[in-house]
């Protein structure tokens, strides 16, 4: 076996095949929306890390707001009745800033964290509020939630459970979002929204509504290739969870602060959820931190379950980190203060019409664009839809090419997922899109060859 795995770092979401014969990229230092590597080639990173530096890398306030808090308290736990200053405050300007549709907040260390917690939370509040059947979790093929048992659990992309003996029997699996790729011939986006919402409340009503805890969704997939909601997707699927008491838990990992254009993803598409998890771009990535906002249902189940549990037995120990905390104080300033929402409204539009020009390659066969988050689906045939076959890596080798480039993308199969710093502007959104162009072409001729 010598020799198979030489590298001291398990790079996850890494085929390590690959891996053993290609170097890693170690990243050295970074400014704005580039970073360096190790041997000083410069790289803009089209990716934000893995979907949370947001602000990029080298955010003066941020890196102050760190420092002022390391300096004042650099280690305590939110635990055992005490917590640090910071973190009390930030729960307070979270509830604030989400308008007051949440009564408090849980803090872990990351987005996998959050959902696993909201997850027993669900539980908890069913067993002790007197509908312990209610165990089911509604998720969607292509969802991504995270890497933990039960956040692994809820995803709809094979190789998160493959060989890791997942998932676990408590979910009911509804289809996703994806016009492109899934309307039938002829079908009008109005017929296709109306034929997934009949499908998920079949299942729904096959597996029980009151046998039902919660849907855990992204408002928009990203891990699964970011898919573009249909206008009439939400409205509609809002009206059937409302219709069958389903409660709705709004995955914000990716979506959440600014990436959309809100504070959170569901402003965008007028939800309501009942909780809602975030984590990467609440410390614009700065600092691990991760949280479930949780509404009033939640929250007093969770002080019910004392009186019939005692002392919560879930936690963390670097579940809102002081200096995680400050950070996240920070970045909540900065949004408000640089108006980072009209920023992301200009990189919507900026992405939107520099993207659209990729269409006239005959193998991009859709852009997709939403907020500070696009994708571009690459097809072997866009206009018939037939797709490239898997084995061809075609999407690998594009973000390889892009990587020579100078270009961070991330490949999801055959689709380019960008997630720029939402700080990108217009010179840098066209820097990315020429040098794309030119993988996508570099990729589909050294393929042809
Ligand atoms: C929607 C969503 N939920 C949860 C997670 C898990 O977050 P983490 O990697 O911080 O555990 C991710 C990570 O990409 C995500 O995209």
């Amino acid at each position: 076996m010598t020799g198979l795995a030489t590298r001291p770092v398990v790079y996850s979401f890494t085929d390590h095949r690959v891996h053993r014969q290609e170097p890693p990229l170690i990243i050295a230092e970074g400014d704005g929306i580039r970073v360096r590597d190790v041997g000083g080639r410069e790289y803009i990173d089209a990716l934000s890390g893995l979907w949370h530096a947001n602000l990029g890398f080298s955010e003066p306030d941020l890196i102050a707001a760190a420092t002022a808090a390391y300096a004042e308290l650099p280690a305590f736990a939110c635990a055992l009745g005490r917590t640090s200053a910071e973190t009390v405050l930030l729960a307070e300007e979270l509830l604030q800033a989400a308008g007051g549709k949440f009564r408090s907040v849980y803090f872990g260390a990351s987005g996998s964290e959050a959902v696993e917690s909201v997850l027993k939370f669900l539980w908890l509040a069913g067993n002790t509020g007197g509908a312990p059947a209610r165990k089911l979790i509604v998720t969607r093929d292509s969802g991504f939630h995270g890497t933990t048992l039960g956040a692994a659990t809820l995803a709809g992309i094979p190789r998160q459970h493959d060989g890791f003996d997942l998932p676990l029997p408590f979910t009911v699996r509804v289809p996703r979002v994806h016009f492109y790729r899934d309307h039938l011939d002829g079908e009008s986006e109005d017929e296709y929204v109306a034929r997934i919402v009949r499908t998920t409340r079949e299942r729904i009503l096959a597996a029980g509504p009151e046998n039902v805890a919660a849907m855990v969704a992204e408002p928009v997939m990203a891990a699964g290739g970011v898919l573009v909601p249909p206008d009439g997707y939400w409205p509609a699927m809002a009206r059937l969870l409302a219709e069958l008491d389903v409660p709705l838990v709004s995955d914000e990992v990716v979506c959440g602060f600014g990436r959309l254009g809100h504070l959170f993803g569901y402003q965008r598409f007028g939800l309501e959820p009942a909780a809602v998890t975030v984590a990467k771009g609440i410390t614009a990535g700065y600092a691990p931190l991760g949280a479930v906002l949780l509404g009033a249902d939640l929250t007093a189940a969770i002080a019910a379950a004392a009186d019939t549990h005692g002392v919560l037995g879930h936690g963390s120990t670097f579940g809102g980190h002081p200096v995680a905390a400050a950070v996240a104080r920070a970045n909540l300033r900065i949004i408000r203060e640089r108006k980072i929402y009209e920023r992301v409204a200009e990189l919507e539009t900026l992405l939107e019409t520099s993207l659209e020009e990729l269409l006239n390659l005959p193998v991009v066969g859709e852009v997709r664009c939403v907020g500070g988050l696009a994708a571009v689906e690459l097809m072997a045939d866009g206009v018939a839809r037939r797709p490239f076959d898997p084995e061809r890596g075609i999407g690998r080798r594009v973000a390889a090419e892009a990587r020579a480039r100078g270009l961070i993308v991330r490949d999801l199969g055959d689709v380019i997922a960008l997630c720029p710093p939402l700080i990108t502007g217009a010179t840098e959104v066209m820097e990315i899109v020429s040098k794309l162009r030119a993988a996508i072409v570099a990729a589909v001729t050294e393929e042809a060859r």
